[in-house]
């Protein structure tokens, strides 16, 4: 792994402000956890978590134990507990991935979202701890991710069946979170099936997903039986075509991951490129709509692809030399000040930090709290302050 650590990478008044936000995060998470001790929240109603330990347990449902952040709140924890290194938090992060346990028993409710569910819960714990039992279910989700793999195609294949629809081609930029368990998985047993497999499905997105422009496809469908692109989808973007920017941070941030673990440069010059295009369209006030190509109004928004966007850029500005350093490093700052001015919610009363959350652009509910984007929001102020624990 090339990844590393800088504490020392911003301004004294940015530290200043770093310290500040981190301190209400700390504060506040010490009484939600202690609230939301029992669940696997997804999102807040009304400023309480929901728990989707408790909802839907058919495993034909997908918004119960299956549903895809399911990781999140565990990850949360674990990144807590390496900052405060309280043991009430390692704790609660494991109420989740023992609950999790559920999901292989029932198999047919998982897709490729196994990393997302497994990497901040399971391989956490055990680059923390060394728990035994958290390496066996991390290893158990990286053979069911690995056993997604089209070999014509080259890519993963993203999701079940959908209702009426044929998804065995079809794979999606958001799977570039879901393949650092593949990384892991060889740089923990050193054979090198999980990783090759990683890399193929990169370089495949890198080919069919990423446009011209730097801007990325959210869902490309490929032949399942010859390989090949048949077409591409909007997917949670607007509109076939347009731009979903938490499709962009996903591809962003992504591929800076897959260049962290392999060193191939083409992926790092190919999150730059996504990195450019997205820095390109950060409006004045730094708050990023749900698609670049969406219509002026109603102005939309989704903090969580800023989170995700300022979480790589900062990865970025780690890796490039110091003269370029500052372009990433600033864009950053700049979205994660605007989310800490207008877009925060510290108050103790309610169970989310970060507001106007938006799953996808056709969903009728928008403007949410959803708990991935409290994880990135801290990912990110962690990493400024140079402390962070990585997940991916
Ligand atoms: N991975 C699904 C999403 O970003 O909503």
């Amino acid at each position: 792994m090339k990844r590393k650590e800088d504490n020392n990478m911003i301004t004294a008044s940015d530290k200043k402000w770093v310290d500040s936000v981190v301190e209400k995060i700390t504060k506040k998470l010490e009484v939600v956890s202690e609230r939301s001790k029992d669940k696997i929240p997804a999102l807040t109603r009304d400023g309480v978590h929901d728990d989707r330990s408790m909802e839907n347990v058919d495993w034909n449902i997908d918004d119960g134990i299956n549903w895809w952040t399911n990781g999140f709140w565990g990850g949360m924890m674990w990144l807590m507990y390496h900052e405060t290194k309280e043991e009430r938090y390692a704790e609660i992060a494991r109420v989740s991935e023992e609950k999790l346990d559920r999901c292989f028993t029932q198999y047919y409710g998982l897709h490729h979202d196994v990393g997302f569910m497994w990497l901040p819960t399971a391989v956490a714990d055990y680059r923390l701890t060394k728990n035994g039992e958290a390496r066996r279910r991390a290893m158990h989700a990286a053979n069911l991710l690995a056993g997604r793999f089209n070999p014509v195609g080259k890519f993963i294949r993203a999701w079940n069946d959908l209702e009426g629809n044929d998804t065995r081609g079809w794979a999606i930029i958001d799977c570039l979170f879901n393949i650092p368990l593949l990384y892991w998985a060889t740089e923990e047993t050193n054979d090198p099936r999980y990783k090759q497999i990683a890399m193929m499905h990169a370089d495949t997105a890198m080919e069919a997903f990423v446009r011209p422009d730097g801007s990325v496809n959210h869902i490309v469908e490929f032949d399942p039986v010859q390989g090949g692109v048949v077409k591409t989808y909007g997917g949670q973007g607007y509109a076939e075509g347009s731009s979903w920017t938490r499709g962009q941070t996903w591809a962003l941030y992504g591929f800076v991951i897959s260049y962290l673990h392999t060193g191939k440069q083409e992926y790092l010059d190919t999150a730059k490129r996504v990195a450019h295009y997205f820095m390109a369209n950060i409006p004045e006030d730094g708050i990023i709509p749900v698609d670049f190509r969406q219509p002026k109004e109603p102005a939309w928004e989704d903090s969580i692809a800023a989170v995700v966007a300022a979480c790589g850029l900062i990865e970025i500005s780690k890796i490039v030399d110091e003269f370029e350093k500052d372009i990433y490093l600033n864009a950053a700052i700049k979205m994660l000040k605007a989310l800490d001015e207008s877009r925060c919610n510290f108050d103790l009363d309610n169970d989310g930090i970060l507001q106007n959350c938006t799953g996808a652009y056709h969903d009728p509910s928008k403007h949410i709290n959803l708990t991935y984007g409290d994880f990135y929001f801290i990912e990110a102020m962690f990493k400024l302050k140079g402390e962070e624990f990585f997940i991916w």
